[in-house]
């Protein structure tokens, strides 16, 4: 069901147009496929049903949603040169030159497939049906369209060393199929694993450009080597066991994805710790829902300063577990080797975050939830960074580590246009 109200395209999707409001006024078009809209001149509403479609006076009800400007502007099918840039398709019309309480002046079905609205201003807008229903503001259709946006995760334990299945280096640098397969399993499962990646630098910086580009951070424009090195102002430089942490975390934007290669592996240690982030967050959120409420509200400074490709000091604040309005987890930042002493918290809720960043330390370093592995040299490890908690055991001799970076936007634009490339669902 359609309805288009004071200049607001509103469509409700499922039951039958009420009863008319003003028949006098009312005008039937019927489009000969079982559709028809009744249409008033006086109309500010329009409800079409798959039968019938109605129009009532102007009601409060129904104003003030952001579709004004759609309607005044036209839709996808009649590009107005006043309103849009035909070569670009983006919208041109400014938006004091949109009157949110605008009403249709006539309509009329065209084809049985879509209305025709004039507008006083003598603009006219078509819309197609199907046009009209992915636009719905029903709740139910925005549920719906929520839900088909969602990731699709799989959130893990420990078990999921055995189910990574390494994908050949030169697949993803030949075969477009398998990259997309590749980084879409990071953004479900939050890792995947490439093997017989030749053992020397810029590895990564070939891969992400099969798609985009890394992402440049202090440490560099491109790939940074992590091995013992001395006067350094970075633990991961030396030999110590790095704890479980996420990188970047002093950034005010994470990068997304890190990328992880072997080029030569430790004689005596360096293993990595691997854990879900999501999986650990929502089993805290399960056993102490009062620390999960803790380091999802409590600000936490992250800071860093030093030298490397350039000069650095950066320091960001914000929880440990990100949510969105959902309450669904979608970041998390931690790095308990950066975090600041500093907080801006009354004193009574010191205590109470040590004790929820120890409960949140116990689900993370618990055995069933964090993999223990070694890279071998020729190896890269690819994890989501707003997910995956990852550390380092403490090494001897000369392991050799590149470490990279990228961000979701060119991941997700990459997975976005082979789907719609090649017409993939998912
Ligand atoms: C890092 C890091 C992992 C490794 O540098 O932040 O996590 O295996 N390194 O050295
Ligand atoms: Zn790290």
């Amino acid at each position: 069901m359609a309805l288009l109200t004071r200049g607001v395209a509103r469509i409700i999707t499922s039951g039958q147009a009420t009863k008319l409001l003003s028949t006098t006024s009312m005008k039937s078009l019927s489009c000969g496929r079982g559709l028809s809209f009744t249409v008033s001149r006086m109309a500010s509403s329009v409800r079409c049903t798959g039968r019938k479609a109605e129009v009532s006076p102007p009601s409060h009800r129904w104003f003030s949603t952001p579709a004004a400007e759609s309607v005044r502007t036209a839709s996808a099918i009649e590009k107005c040169p006043d309103c849009h840039s035909a070569m670009t398709g983006f919208r041109r019309v400014m938006i004091k030159d949109i009157d949110p309480s605008i009403a249709p002046v006539t309509a009329e079905v065209v084809d049985g497939k879509s209305i025709q609205l004039e507008w006083p201003d003598g603009h006219r807008s078509e819309f197609d049906w199907q046009w009209l229903q992915d636009r719905s503001f029903t709740q139910e259709a925005r549920d719906q369209r929520r839900e088909a946006k969602r990731r699709k995760l799989q959130l893990w334990g420990s078990e999921q060393l055995e189910k990574l299945q390494p994908v050949d280096f030169d697949a993803l640098m030949t075969d477009e199929m398998a990259l997309y397969d590749f980084f879409n399993t990071i953004d479900t499962v939050g890792l995947a694993l490439t093997r017989n990646v030749p053992c020397k630098v810029g590895q990564q910086q070939r891969l992400a450009e099969r798609i985009a580009y890394l992402r440049p951070t202090h440490y560099g424009l491109h790939e940074s080597s992590v091995y013992s090195k001395p006067n350094t102002s970075n633990l991961a430089f030396t030999g110590q066991r790095l704890h479980c942490h996420t990188d970047m975390p002093q950034y005010s934007s994470p990068a997304g994805i890190l990328l992880l290669h072997c080029v030569q592996e430790a004689e005596e240690g360096g293993e990595n710790e691997l854990i879900d982030g999501y999986h650990a967050a929502y089993q805290l959120k399960e056993k102490d829902p009062e620390a999960f409420h803790t380091l999802t509200t409590t600000p936490v400074s992250f800071a860093m300063h030093g030298k490397d490709y350039i000069r650095y000091d950066l320091e960001k604040t914000r929880p440990i577990i990100s949510l969105n309005p959902e309450g669904e987890v979608v970041r998390i930042c931690y790095a308990n080797q950066l975090r600041s002493a500093l907080m801006d918290v009354p004193v009574e809720r010191v205590q109470p975050f040590y004790r929820a960043m120890r409960a949140w330390d116990d689900v993370l370093y618990h055995p069933d939830n964090c993999i223990l592995t070694k890279l071998n040299a020729g190896e890269m490890v690819v994890f989501d960074n707003w997910r995956l908690v990852h550390g380092r055991r403490g090494f001897q001799g000369g392991r050799h580590v590149q470490t990279a970076y990228m961000d979701w936007d060119e991941v997700r634009s990459f997975l976005g246009v082979v789907r719609r490339e090649r017409n993939l669902n998912n």
